[in-house]
C-alpha cells in the first residue's frame, strides 16, 4: 500500500522564513510524491491563552499563507483540524491509554507550562495525544516534522501500540520524516532557533521588502571572515541563502569566504536581494487569496469535508472495535 502523509500547523502568528526552509517547503514537495493531508491545527492553538476573535483571521490567513508557497489544494488536502470534530473524539479514547507519566516528561508541556508559572490546564497536557489522533485518524504512516517534535511522535508511536495491542490491529505506526537541511537561526542570536515568538529573530514568509531589507542589515555576524571555521551569524546567513538564492550565487559567495575576500555587507544586499524576489510572489499570491475570503473558506471547507469522510470511517471502526455499539445517527 502506498504511504500517506500528514503533517499539522498552528495559526500562532506568521510563517517565518525558518518555517518555509525547514518545513513548508518539504511539504510542498511531498504532496507530489504521497497522497498527502495538511491540517492547520486550532484545536491545538487553544492551549495556551488566546483571543477567539482573532483565531477565525489567524486560520485564514495561515491556509492562504500555505496555499501561496504552493501547497495546492487539487494535490494535497488542505484543511482546518476543527473542520473534523472526529479528532476530538479519538483523543478523548486516546487518553483512556495515555500514561500521565509520559505527557509530564514531554519537553515542550514542561516548557510550555513553566512559562504558564504554574496556571497549566489538561488540555495542554493533552496536547499530544490530540497530535497522535491527527495522524493516526487517517491511518497517516509519514509525518514530516521538525526535530522538536520528534518526542511527540515517539509518543504517538507508542499510543498507536497500546491500541492496537488492546483493540486489534487498526493503526499504522505513524514515522517522522525528518526535513534534512540546516536549522535556520535567529538573526538577532544566531546560537537559537529562528522563532515567531522573539521579535527581531525571524522575517516573515510575506515580509514587506523594505523590513527584509533592514532586518538582514541587522543580522548579527562577526568582525570579519578569519578563514577556518565560519561564525554562527555568519553561517546563518549562508543557510538563508542557500534556501533563497541560486547555487552559482551560493558558491560564489563560499569562495570569497574562504579566500578572506567576503564583505558581509555585500553578502547581506544579496541576500535581501533574494530573499525579497523569491517571496514577492508568494506575498502578491497571499493577498490575493485573502481578498476572497468567502472563496478561500470555501476551499478549506472542502478540503475539510473529504478529510472528515476519511475520519468517520476510522471513528466506525474505533467505535466497534472498543465496544460502543450505539448508532451514531
Ligand atoms: N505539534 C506540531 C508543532 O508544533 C503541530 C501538529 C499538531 C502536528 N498536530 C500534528 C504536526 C500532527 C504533525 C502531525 O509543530
Amino acid at each position: 500500500m502506498d504511504k500517506k502523509v500528514f503533517s499539522g500547523i498552528q495559526p500562532t502568528g506568521e510563517v517565518h522564513v525558518g518555517n518555509y526552509v525547514g518545513a513548508i517547503r518539504n511539504w510542498i514537495k511531498l504532496q507530489d510524491e504521497y497522497e498527502s493531508m495538511y491540517c492547520v491545527v486550532d484545536y491545538h492553538s487553544i492551549t495556551i491563552p488566546y483571543e477567539a476573535a482573532e483565531l477565525p483571521d489567524r486560520v485564514l490567513e495561515l491556509g492562504a499563507t500555505l496555499m501561496a508557497c504552493g501547497l495546492d489544494p487539487e494535490k494535497a488536502i488542505l484543511f482546518v483540524q476543527s473542520s473534523v470534530p472526529e479528532h476530538t473524539e479519538l483523543t478523548w479514547f486516546l487518553t483512556s491509554i495515555t500514561s500521565i507519566g509520559a505527557l509530564e516528561r514531554m519537553t515542550q508541556f514542561k516548557d510550555k507550562s513553566a512559562r504558564q508559572r504554574g496556571n497549566t490546564f489538561a488540555g495542554l497536557m493533552n496536547y499530544p495525544v490530540l497530535q497522535t489522533a491527527d495522524i493516526i485518524i487517517y491511518k497517516a504512516n509519514l509525518v514530516p516534522v521538525g526535530e522538536d517534535q520528534v518526542q511527540h511522535l515517539e509518543l504517538a508511536r507508542e499510543i498507536t501500540r497500546r491500541f492496537n495491542a488492546m483493540f486489534g490491529d487498526v493503526f499504522p505506526e505513524p514515522q517522522p520524516l525528518l526535513t534534512s537541511g540546516a536549522r535556520v537561526m535567529a538573526l538577532n542570536d544566531p546560537t537559537a532557533k529562528m522563532s515567531k515568538s522573539v521579535e527581531g529573530s525571524y522575517i516573515t514568509i510575506t515580509e514587506e521588502p523594505e523590513s527584509i531589507r533592514k532586518k538582514i542589515r541587522r543580522a548579527v555576524t562577526d568582525p570579519g571572515p578569519q578563514g577556518g571555521d565560519m561564525g554562527p551569524g555568519v553561517k546563518n546567513l549562508f543557510i538563508l541563502l542557500e534556501g533563497f538564492a541560486e547555487p552559482d550565487v551560493v558558491a560564489q559567495f563560499k569562495e570569497d569566504y574562504s579566500n578572506q575576500k567576503l564583505r558581509y555587507a555585500d553578502l547581506k544586499n544579496t541576500l535581501a536581494e533574494a530573499i525579497v524576489s523569491y517571496t514577492t510572489p508568494i506575498r502578491e499570491k497571499r493577498n490575493e487569496l485573502l481578498s476572497r475570503p468567502e472563496e478561500l473558506k470555501e476551499i478549506l471547507a472542502a478540503g475539510g469535508d473529504k478529510a472528515r469522510a476519511q475520519a468517520k470511517e476510522t471513528m466506525k471502526e474505533v467505535r466497534e472495535r472498543m465496544g460502543f455499539f450505539m448508532p451514531v445517527r
